[in-house]
């Protein structure tokens, strides 16, 4: 498509560095849902303040997708890490996984964890152990995983658990890493793409750890202007 990009992030903080450097910058407001339109260096960029969680994000997706057009949407912002990864370590998306979905066995609802449409579920009749993960778009992978490696960033592609929650416990976090492989938690990505897809616009989700829950690492808002400067040059 022709249509701008679409910057997503879901916290304030997490696209306040963007939005500081959107040229032009109009708001556009329909309830909570926040939109700048602008131009980004010399592309046209709209930002994308979705909220917190999936059910905000997937709305803000339907919105600016019905308002906009986009070409793509790029979901950015913080998530917890997984394992050995450091706060500020990037990651791209391979797949993600819904953490949401619970597995109801042969005749439950797999087209939920699908995220796909529901003929699509009906003709489904094996059900695999592990859940089904949501394929990110190859070609923009492609792209982004060529650009992360250029910028020299370090990064990681792979698999994010996304859903409604914030996982404290390691017990739980061990849970989903072993059944899935997740690299990382978030809780918007996984409603972006399900969303998205309905309106058959590719997304590219790229994250940046904030903290890591099995380490013991909290909280560093500060990562969001360095994903930022990692994402500029991207977006102009
Ligand atoms: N678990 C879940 N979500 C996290 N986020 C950052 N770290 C985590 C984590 N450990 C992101 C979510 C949400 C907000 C709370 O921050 O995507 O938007």
């Amino acid at each position: 498509g022709k249509g701008p990009i679409v910057l997503q992030g879901a916290m304030e903080m997490e696209v306040a560095p963007f939005i500081k450097r959107l040229k032009g910058a109009e708001l556009e407001v329909y309830g909570d849902f926040f939109f700048w339109r602008g131009t980004f260096g010399t592309r046209p960029l709209i930002i994308s303040q979705t909220g917190i969680g999936t059910a905000a994000a997937g709305a803000a997706t339907a919105l600016a997708c019905a308002l906009y057009q986009p070409s793509l949407i790029v979901n950015q912002g913080t998530a917890g890490g997984y394992g050995d990864l450091a706060v500020g370590d990037v990651v791209l998306a391979s797949a993600l996984y819904n953490a949401n979905a619970r597995y109801l066995g042969r005749d439950g609802l797999r087209f939920m964890e699908l995220g796909s449409l529901e003929h699509e579920s009906v003709a489904a009749m094996d059900f695999p152990d592990v859940p089904p993960l949501l394929e990110t778009d190859e070609r923009l992978r492609y792209i982004l995983e060529a650009f992360l490696k250029k910028s020299g960033a370090s990064y990681r592609t792979g698999i994010i658990a996304s859903s409604d929650q914030w996982n404290e416990a390691s017990e739980q976090i061990r849970r989903i890493r072993e059944k899935t492989g997740a690299l990382c938690e978030e809780m918007e990505a996984a409603a972006v793409w399900m969303t998205a897809k309905r309106f058959r616009v590719p997304c590219a989700f790229v994250r940046i750890i904030s903290n890591n829950n099995e380490r013991g690492l909290s909280f560093d808002p500060s990562v969001c202007e360095a994903l930022y400067r990692l994402l500029k040059n991207f977006l102009m």
